[in-house]
């Protein structure tokens, strides 16, 4: 079969990791940059890629299969909807869009038009986190109580977007993604302490249908870096550890064990500690990889643009609480 042809727009910072990987599996047929200086250096690079810098020109291209965006999150749901409008498949950086509404909106069209819709939740293919949702389904860990996400550094200050929409968007898809479900309750509080509207340190808390709850610390102005999920159940206790090379996944087997008959205090089991193999492949590669295979038809193509859908809702939510709303 033909490779699929590929447009990616947006060639800033993360763009061009999206052009490597897709030059590499697929036919990058263009990309697409406002930035003069930048579609000069990158058609350098990719010379059988056309260049333009207009959206509407690549979009124009009736050979051109699907769109890759990879431009500011505020452009991204216009620049979805026209691709989309267009008959062309979509992959967009996260979050899709700032809205609930919006997010509807492309899905909608997406599903109206048999169109693929995915998200850039690029956590979703880290080996990690798939070992984290593996563990989970097979009832390794027994019934998940609660998850707590660390998003922490010293910088970089950002001072356009926060905390919450730099760093929270990892995190929140990563919980739905291990949970499943919506949450009933979303609250996030946090600080503006450098930058005036912009809170640098936020603190989130979800609640879930079933009774779980989640937490997620996210903040550039922390003394560790941290990139941290830890996953409690009642039987194990799992830990996905990004900053460890060797170690990103540690099962703990720790739990409340039982009631002693005596006092009627709780008894806790500490068991072996294990550390699984976790593949070293780059979660950017399987990413794109999802995205061919969808554009391809195979996979269910509902299932990203509902996740991603989801992850809006819950940050939505979130940013309400957040601004007081
Ligand atoms: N998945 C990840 O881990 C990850 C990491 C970093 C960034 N991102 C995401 O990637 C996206 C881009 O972030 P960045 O840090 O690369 O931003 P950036 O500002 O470095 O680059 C954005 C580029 O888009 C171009 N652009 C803006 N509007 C355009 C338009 N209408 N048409 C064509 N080009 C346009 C700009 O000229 C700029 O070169 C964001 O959504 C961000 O959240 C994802």
């Amino acid at each position: 079969m033909a490779k699929a042809r590929v447009g990616v727009a947006g060639l800033g910072y993360w763009g061009p990791n999206l052009v490597r990987n897709f030059d590499e599996i697929a036919e990058l047929a263009w990309i697409c940059d406002l930035d003069g200086d930048l579609r000069d250096r990158f058609a350098g690079r990719y010379p059988r890629a056309r260049a333009t810098g207009a959206f509407a020109e690549m979009l124009a291209d009736e050979t051109l299969d699907a769109v890759v965006v990879a431009t500011p999150v505020p452009t991204h749901y216009a620049l979805a909807k026209q691709a989309l409008e267009a008959g062309k498949h979509v992959m967009v950086e996260k979050p899709p869009a700032m809205r609930a509404a919006e997010m509807d909106e492309l899905v909608r069209i997406a599903a109206d038009r048999d169109l693929v819709l995915m998200p850039g939740h690029l956590l979703l293919y880290h080996p990690g986190v798939l070992k984290l949702k593996e563990l989970i389904t097979a009832g390794e860990l027994g019934e998940v109580l609660c998850i707590y996400g660390n998003r922490q550094n010293l910088g970089i200050v950002r001072t356009n977007e926060n905390a919450l929409w730099s760093l929270g968007v990892h995190d929140l898809s990563v919980i739905l993604y291990l949970l499943d479900e919506d949450p009933e309750t979303a609250t996030a509080q946090g600080r503006d302490f450098l930058t005036p509207g912009v809170e640098d340190v936020v603190f989130c808390f979800l609640s879930f249908p079933s009774g779980k709850i989640a937490h997620m610390h996210l903040s550039w102005l922390d003394p560790h870096k941290m990139r941290k999920i830890t996953v409690v159940g009642r039987e194990k206790m799992v830990v996905f550890d990004d900053m460890e090379l060797d170690r990103k996944v540690t099962i703990y087997e720790k739990s409340p064990w039982k009631r002693a008959e005596t006092y009627g205090e709780w008894q806790t089991r500490s068991g072996d500690i294990s550390i699984p193999k976790i593949s070293t492949d780059e979660p950017l590669r399987l990413e794109c990889t999802h995205f061919l295979e969808l554009v391809g038809g195979t996979g269910d193509k509902s299932k990203v643009a509902l996740d991603g859908a989801r992850v809006v809702r819950a940050l939505e939510m979130l940013t309400e609480s957040l601004s007081g709303g």
